[in-house]
């Protein structure tokens, strides 16, 4: 929770005007394919950025990222799991985790971790959707039990801990995608109670009789709650694929010190340079370093779903589905 709730704060940063900031979060695998290649004589377009001066096979901006493996932790990295596209977790620390979940926990919790006889769904689980593949949250629950409600504790490390974390989070990522798994009966919530919730943090963008009518029969329920959980879409941001959904496009406004500015859809953006793509199919990339006074805001139409993750409790979760359900 608290971890949480720091990258709330460190993700308010990255998307304020500052780019360069001190606080920093613990480096995420940066295991994205690199971006889309510029269009064709971007690098020597009229308004080239100081990325031109790259040699000719890395114009793009993404050339500019390789000491990021040794060097400060990628910024990009970290926006890509705070919006709730998140890094994959490590295929060894999943099998491994796997394997360590089936022997000790797949008794109660089934082997999927859906949930079983006599332990609680954990793909759906807050403590897990928190834990985010870290083991903090996840840790004190296994480490202590729950002894009263049939929770044992377990005698584990650190490192057990954190490779069924990552099994975990593979089995959330899993959820996110539409159709990965079999249906239950997750509408169990109080409709009425959703429709407050709502009312209270989604009308301000959401309307039950305008964008959102008739949502519950585009989605099945499984998928519906995704959709509010993480509304990005899989491969709107820093990976190849059909142009995302324009309402939820990432923008960005770059000023250079001169007072020029340039807007645009977000192609990419790290600890050494920032792209974007002009409304005109106009590509631009800058270096930091060599642009003194380089001015940089995000725009994340999304921001307010990432803020809101942390702080659903479970039955919110639910009640905020069971009132989507009814809007067929
Ligand atoms: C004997 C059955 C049993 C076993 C074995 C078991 N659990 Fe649990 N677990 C439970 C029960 C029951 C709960 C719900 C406790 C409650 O209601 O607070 C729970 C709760 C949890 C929670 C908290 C879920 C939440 O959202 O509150 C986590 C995380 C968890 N278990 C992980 C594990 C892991 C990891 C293992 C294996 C190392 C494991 N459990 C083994 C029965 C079990
Ligand atoms: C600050 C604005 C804002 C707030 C507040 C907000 N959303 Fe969204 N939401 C968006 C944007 C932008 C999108 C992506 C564009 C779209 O699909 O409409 C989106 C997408 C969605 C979608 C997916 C729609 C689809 O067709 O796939 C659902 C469902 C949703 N939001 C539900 C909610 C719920 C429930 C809440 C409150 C708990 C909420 N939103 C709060 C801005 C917001």
């Amino acid at each position: 929770m608290n971890k949480f709730k720091s990258s709330c704060v460190l993700a308010a940063l990255i998307f304020g005007t500052t780019l360069f900031l001190a606080g920093q979060e613990p480096q995420v695998p940066a295991s994205n394919p690199p971006p889309p290649e510029p269009p064709a004589g971007a690098a020597n377009g009229p308004h080239p950025g100081p990325a031109a001066q790259l040699p000719a096979s890395g114009p793009r901006a993404g050339g500019a990222t390789k000491p990021a493996a040794q060097g400060p932790p990628n910024r990009a990295a970290m926006m890509r799991k705070f919006l709730g596209i998140g890094a994959p977790p490590d295929p060894a620390a999943v099998d491994r985790g796997q394997k360590l979940f089936v022997a000790n926990c797949a008794f109660c919790h089934g082997s999927t971790a859906n949930g079983g006889a006599t332990g609680p769904d954990l793909v759906r689980s807050v403590v897990v959707l928190h834990d985010q593949g870290t083991g903090k949250d996840i840790g004190k629950v296994v480490l202590n039990g729950r002894p009263d409600k049939g929770m044992p504790k377990f005698n584990m490390t650190e490192a057990q801990i954190k490779d069924i974390a990552a099994f975990l989070l593979s089995r959330t990522q899993a959820a996110a995608n539409r159709g990965s798994y079999e249906i239950q009966n997750i509408v169990t919530g109080d409709a009425k109670a959703g429709e407050t919730y709502f009312n209270a943090h989604c009308s301000s963008c959401h309307s039950p009789s305008g964008d959102l009518a008739h949502i519950a029969a585009k989605y099945d329920p499984v998928a519906l709650q995704s959709r509010f959980l993480y509304p990005r879409d899989r491969r709107a941001f820093g990976t190849e694929g059909p142009p995302p959904n324009p309402k939820s496009e990432i923008t960005v406004k770059v000023t250079l010190a001169s007072g020029q500015s340039y807007e645009g859809r977000l192609d990419h953006i790290d600890d050494f340079s920032v792209a974007l793509v002009e409304p005109s199919g106009e590509y631009h990339s800058w270096l930091l370093d060599a642009e003194k006074g380089i001015k940089v805001e995000v725009h994340n139409p999304l921001q307010a779903h990432a803020d809101m993750l942390p702080e659903y409790t479970n039955a919110d979760m639910h009640n905020i589905l069971a009132y989507l359900e009814k809007l067929k």
